[in-house]
């Protein structure tokens, strides 16, 4: 019997890598993970400072203590968790990682800049004069500032001029973009393709280390603003380590059949089996791939029953 159930199973699969491919069964963005040493204080900074509101909270016991809380600001999730106590010294000692920073759209910006600053947020090194126009990015440019997270990881606030925003929308209003530090952009556009995302916007940033090219992808309305970095910059990102901004997690419609999607289309699995969390409604089933640099990208389905 056992010997049929394989067989069955293996023709099954076939029938899974032959007409279906990853990219379908990827849904869009589920979240940002940001581990945290004070789940407490973090989630404080990010409903004072930004809006951000609770949704969820858990704690998992296995194999160690995990306490995780979920925060909305529109459509943007994040998932701020906290590990076991004998691992929070290597979550304060992270830099920033190949996960750069996060962008929340701001269409009306000014106000939205000084709002956030006025409540006491500090700007991040990376734009200490505060709001930076960066004219290269698609035909229009995009305006953005930088403030500096609980944890050290950089928020931005972002106006981009090739967009139409509705007119008289005020506010934060979620998701603009993640941005993910890469060595080479042939590497990882066919990456990024074969999770669904396809190429919406070009442009570049000189910087004293060079010509910084950047291409931004989407899928389900969720971009990616992919920055090749030359020179020094490239030699740092070699570097750096798991950072401030862990994953980024995309919802999959079936976290098993994507398992093994993802090995027929050779993209690098870094669990070895589906895993299970006890959040949302009934559970969540997911498993983690690596980039081509190092970033983690999670792909998690919320199970229905
Ligand atoms: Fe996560
Ligand atoms: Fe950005």
């Amino acid at each position: 019997m056992p010997r049929a159930d394989y067989s069955a199973r293996r023709v099954l699969l076939g029938e899974a890598e032959t007409h279906m491919k990853l990219s379908e069964l990827i849904q869009g963005v589920g979240h940002l993970g940001i581990p945290v040493c004070h789940i407490g204080e973090a989630a404080l900074w990010y409903e004072q400072k930004l809006g951000f509101e609770k949704m969820q909270e858990a704690s998992v016991f296995y194999p160690e203590r995990l306490d995780m809380l979920f925060l909305r600001q529109k459509n943007l999730v994040i998932e701020l968790f906290q590990p076991a106590p004998h691992l929070l010294k290597g979550i304060a000692e992270r830099g920033t990682g190949v996960i750069d920073h996060f962008a929340l759209d701001a269409p009306d910006f000014q106000p939205c800049a000084e709002s956030v600053y006025k409540k006491g947020a500090n700007l991040h090194v990376s734009t200490p004069k505060g709001c930076v126009f960066y004219e290269h990015l698609g035909k229009k440019g995009v305006r953005g500032i930088n403030f500096e997270g609980p944890n050290g990881e950089v928020v931005e606030l972002c106006h981009d001029y090739n967009r139409e925003y509705d007119s008289g929308l005020t506010g934060l209003q979620g998701w603009s973009h993640l941005a993910v530090k890469i060595s080479s952009l042939k590497r990882s556009l066919p990456f990024y393709e074969k999770l669904g995302f396809q190429k919406v916007m070009e442009g570049y940033l000189d910087t004293e280390e060079g010509r910084f090219q950047i291409v931004f992808v989407e899928n389900h309305g969720f971009v990616l603003e992919l920055i090749q970095v030359t020179g020094a910059a490239l030699a740092e990102l070699k570097q750096r380590g798991e950072g401030r901004l862990d994953h980024i997690a995309l919802d999959v419609k079936d976290a098993r059949q994507a398992f093994y999607l993802c090995r027929a289309e050779g993209l690098q699995a870094a669990d070895t089996t589906v895993k299970e969390l006890p959040v949302f409604s009934h559970g969540v089933r997911y498993f983690t791939i690596v980039g081509p640099d190092g970033e983690k990208i999670e792909l998690n389905e919320q199970k229905t029953w």
